[in-house]
């Protein structure tokens, strides 16, 4: 079955979709997105996914064109059609195609372009297997709207690539000695049953995983502190740990070439894995 995409209404198949060269979201990265997993045919999340999109619009001037709810169910005839069970939607929305102009467009002549296709991916590790991840830390350069999930990624594109060419898989950015999220993920540290995890705010997305994860440490009773952890806390802390839509919760072993904790999977974080996949099979079901 070739793949299909749902472009400004329409479902066509990914080979045909055009898309104008002077889309804003090409020439000036002038717009958001988002990734939304799918379980057993079932987006996850996706009300809290799509509430995050019209926030982050709203972050840059620009509104989601089609109402939240009519988009929810677009989303779950399309993942219907497109028959992929266990995966992720790519959602994106941009400004629309106008002559190139650094000015926004006037709304009522230039349309968004609202898009997204679904994409297979292979199940995450169950809680406490694999390797555990290593991370690189970064200077952080990006800008200060970080709680806005901006398509305009090549801080965070070239934060992974110096980590990645290293031989590390997640790179975390650093700046005046705190920590505030990876290029694609959020950060967690663990220290006397306490976690430690950052709010949404400029250097921070609000991760919806991150929001899952909250609700497991409720279910549990784990004491959460809502703050930026500082690089000593992190060297220092018992278990440190990623989450994402894509990799659910991900252990951490190394902070460059420091070893974090006890260079395993700790209990916390094998708890808190263990309750979030409790949510997300009575979601699935
Ligand atoms: N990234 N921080 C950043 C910078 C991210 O890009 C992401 C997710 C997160 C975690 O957010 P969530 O739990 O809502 O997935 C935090 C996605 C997966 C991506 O860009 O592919």
């Amino acid at each position: 079955m070739s793949e299909l995409i749902w472009l400004n209404g329409e479902t066509l198949n990914m080979s045909d979709a055009r898309i104008g060269v002077e889309d804003r979201g090409y020439q000036f990265a002038d717009g958001v997105y988002e990734v939304i997993r799918l379980y057993n045919g079932r987006p996850f999340t996706l009300h809290e996914h799509l509430a995050r999109l019209e926030r982050s619009a709203r972050g840059i001037e620009l509104f989601v064109p089609v109402e939240l709810k009519t988009l929810a169910d677009e989303v779950t005839k399309f993942i219907s059609r497109a028959g992929v069970r266990n995966g992720m939607i790519y959602m994106q929305l941009t400004r629309g195609s106008s002559p190139r102009n650094h000015i926004f467009p006037d709304a009522s002549s230039t349309r968004p372009t609202l898009l997204f296709y679904a994409r297979p991916l292979p199940p995450v590790p169950a809680p406490g297997a694999g390797e555990g991840v290593k991370l690189w830390p970064v200077v952080d350069e990006r800008w200060k709207r970080c709680w806005v999930k901006s398509i305009a990624l090549l801080a965070n594109v070239l934060a992974k690539n110096a980590a990645v060419s290293r031989g590390y898989d997640e790179a975390v950015f650093v700046e005046d000695g705190f920590v505030s999220e990876c290029s694609a993920s959020n950060i967690h540290v663990v220290k006397h049953h306490t976690l430690v995890t950052a709010p949404p705010g400029p250097k921070v997305l609000g991760g919806v995983t991150r929001d899952v994860l909250l609700k497991c440490a409720a279910d549990c009773q784990i004491k959460v502190e809502q703050r930026l952890p500082s690089e000593a806390e992190v060297l220092d802390a018992d278990e440190v740990f990623i989450t994402s839509t894509t990799r659910e919760i991900s252990f951490a072993t190394h902070w460059g070439e420091r070893t974090i904790g006890e260079n395993k999977c700790g209990p916390t974080t094998l708890a808190l894995h263990h309750l979030m996949l409790k949510r997300i099979t009575e979601d699935a079901k």
